[in-house]
């Protein structure tokens, strides 16, 4: 208990001290009549009584633990226990009285019971309503324009978070409660402030309370848990914010940590994946791995987590200079410089893709280089076929040629049934490593996943943007879903794929549950502090040529089949005479590409893509 909390318990005993006082006073002298000498004389010739009634009360009320709360925190029970104690002490007094001799008490009593009542009770009655009189005065007639902030989590970050906000006042944030999930803090006292119960009362809590902040003060908080309390926030008109942060899993400390916003990743993002160490290690350890597009969003990732695993050599292939260089400078921080190399090169290149491979002898390829913009590519079909399908050939051919032992392309759930050119490239793309796996001595798979959470351009932060620009925020369609997923967990989980593959796999990452974009959109409103619709548009543009409503990520002629981690699954097609039809359509549309012959090109890609043959190519 703080000096401040017992001084406010001590004055409430003293006026409730006062009060009896009062009470009994006002008793004896209506039922006696008041002597010639007036109190003086009252309390002389009854101080028998008068000394057995204040003890008697006083027990009691200590006995049952009536000052345990502060006034402004009373519950029910606060009541009872107060209105309890007297009638006992009361019963308790009667019985006093006839014992000494006193004819007719029971009418004393009565007056007695009801005037301490009405003392005590219209002392806290007051006390409650200045507070909460205090409570919702305009913010700026408050003491200083901090935000009331109620704790989520009482244990030593919640602790160490009260200590932090009342020193320092810059923070503009002052701690009023806590909630806490654990049953035995319910109702204690903890750094002077109450712990009114669990997470369901976080509404009840920030109304009682005024209270405009939640601040999440539990280091290893699951993402579950976040978007639970984001919705009780929300109920309760209260913005949340987070006390600590995790990065690579790793708790920075308390002293390190700050009061951060909730970003929208952390409500999308599901819990983190476990990876199996051991056969990513083997995997990877005392190998020379290369990574194409090794500078972008998933290859760089793919680049941080490979470093983990102690590769003989990691290859960053990629032809964007700044982006190999802004890799490279993050690595060296972390890892042994000797331990990767950069290569600036053009996968088009089929000459200078031998080159590399003859020199650095990859014995893994990861191949995440590509055009992956949806609608940047409808218009542009043989710079996408260029990149993404001559592009990865020249990889394959390379691999197959120095005797790669595993390759895996990136793909994506765009390459499902697409009905845009940069899906129909990327299914182009698989359909030509499964061809190639039946060839060489280089086991060839694909992985498949949804969109990832920050890669470049992609939908939060474009709506992030928009929404600092002030709105309007864009969907295309009020009802388009999309799966997310983190880029660690997708890279996680492409690593774990390698490691199990046995050629010719196409996996697909469980991506949990598609989210509403136009959800997202009101979502990262509402983090920001804003009312949707209201103080920020959404505005509905249209889909755009190609884009589907939903993505899919599987094809229907394809088995799926569970592996040794529920959130890889592996789709294995079975060959056919398809298979072998689209073997000589691939080959044929390599030539076509390289001879310009764009009638022929377009016939070739709607026959290997059936799902675009009801559509215009351009
Ligand atoms: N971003 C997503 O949400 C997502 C989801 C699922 C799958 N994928 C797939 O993963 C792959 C990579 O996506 P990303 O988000 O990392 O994209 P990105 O644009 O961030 O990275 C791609 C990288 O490839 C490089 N590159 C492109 N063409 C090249 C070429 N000809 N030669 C050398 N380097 C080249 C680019 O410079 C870039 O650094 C794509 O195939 C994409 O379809 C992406």
């Amino acid at each position: 208990m703080n000096i401040k909390e017992a001084t406010k318990k001590t004055i409430t005993f003293l006026v409730d001290v006062l009060g009896l006082i009062w009470a009994l006073a006002l008793a004896l002298s209506t039922h006696y009549g008041m002597p010639a000498d007036g109190f003086a004389g009252l309390f002389m010739q009854y101080r028998l009584p008068i000394i057995a009634y204040l003890g008697i009360n006083i027990f009691t009320l200590l006995l049952v633990r009536c000052y345990d709360e502060l006034i402004r925190d009373y519950s029910l029970f606060s009541t009872i226990k107060l209105f309890g104690a007297l009638a006992i002490s009361h019963l308790l007094f009667a019985l006093f009285m006839s014992v000494i001799g006193d004819t007719q008490p029971s009418l004393l009593i009565l007056n007695l019971t009801v005037y301490a009542a009405a003392a005590l009770g219209v002392y806290r009655l007051i006390v409650l309503v200045a507070f909460q009189a205090l409570l919702h005065l305009p913010k700026a007639n408050r003491s200083g324009h901090a935000k009331r902030a109620i704790i989520f989590g009482a244990g030593s970050a919640g602790k160490y978070l009260v200590d932090m906000l009342n020193q320092d006042p810059s923070k503009q944030l002052k701690p009023v409660a806590f909630i806490d999930d654990d049953p035995r803090l319910e109702r204690k006292r903890i750094k002077g402030l109450l712990v009114v119960g669990p997470r369901m009362l976080i509404p009840y809590a920030a109304k009682k309370y005024n209270a405009e902040v939640i601040i999440i003060a539990i280091p290893f908080v699951d993402n579950s848990t976040i978007r639970e309390i984001f919705n009780l926030c929300n109920e309760a008109n209260c913005t949340v914010k987070r006390f600590g942060n995790m990065s690579n899993l790793k708790f920075e400390g308390l002293a390190k940590s700050t009061i951060n916003e909730i970003r929208v990743e952390d409500l999308l993002q599901r819990d983190v994946v476990r990876l199996d160490l051991e056969s990513v290690s083997e995997l990877v350890k005392g190998k020379t791995v290369l990574v194409t597009g090794g500078a972008g969003s998933i290859g760089s990732e793919l680049c941080r987590q490979i470093m983990d695993y102690k590769p003989r050599l990691l290859v960053i292939l990629d032809f964007n200079e700044n982006g190999l260089f802004d890799i490279t400078m993050e690595l060296r921080k972390n890892y042994y410089e000797g331990a990767f190399e950069t290569c600036l090169a053009n996968i088009r290149e089929r000459d200078v893709m031998n080159e590399v491979f003859q020199k650095y002898r990859p014995d893994i390829v990861f191949h995440a280089a590509a055009h992956k913009h949806v609608p940047m590519m409808e218009g542009n079909l043989r710079e996408a076929l260029i990149n993404n399908v001559v592009g990865t050939n020249n990889v394959v051919e390379a691999s197959i040629a120095c005797g790669v032992e595993r390759f895996m392309l990136i793909s994506t759930d765009k390459a499902v049934n697409p009905t845009n050119i940069m899906g129909a490239t990327k299914r182009i793309a698989e359909l030509l490593i499964q061809q190639k796996n039946r060839s060489g001595d280089t086991r060839f798979a694909a992985v498949r996943f949804g969109n990832v959470l920050g890669s470049h351009s992609s939908v939060i932060p474009i709506l992030q943007r928009q929404l600092q620009a002030g709105g309007p925020l864009t969907v295309t369609h009020k009802d388009v879903t999309r799966y997310f997923m983190t880029i660690p967990e997708a890279v996680q989980l492409v690593l774990e794929s390698a490691s199990i593959m046995q050629g010719g796999e196409i996996f697909v990452l469980d991506m949990g549950e598609p989210i509403r974009i136009y959800d997202l959109a009101t979502t990262m409103i509402k983090l920001a502090g804003l009312v949707p619709e209201k103080d920020i548009k959404i505005e509905v543009t249209g889909l755009r040529p190609g884009e589907k409503l939903h993505e899919e990520l599987c094809l229907p002629e394809e088995t799926v089949v569970t592996t040794s981690n529920n959130k890889i699954y592996v789709m294995r097609p079975e060959i056919s005479e398809t298979d072998m039809e689209s073997g000589a359509l691939l080959a044929e549309l390599l030539d076509s590409i390289r001879g310009k012959d764009q009638a022929r090109i377009r016939e070739l890609v709607q026959r290997l893509v059936p799902s675009l043959q009801d559509r215009k190519i351009c």
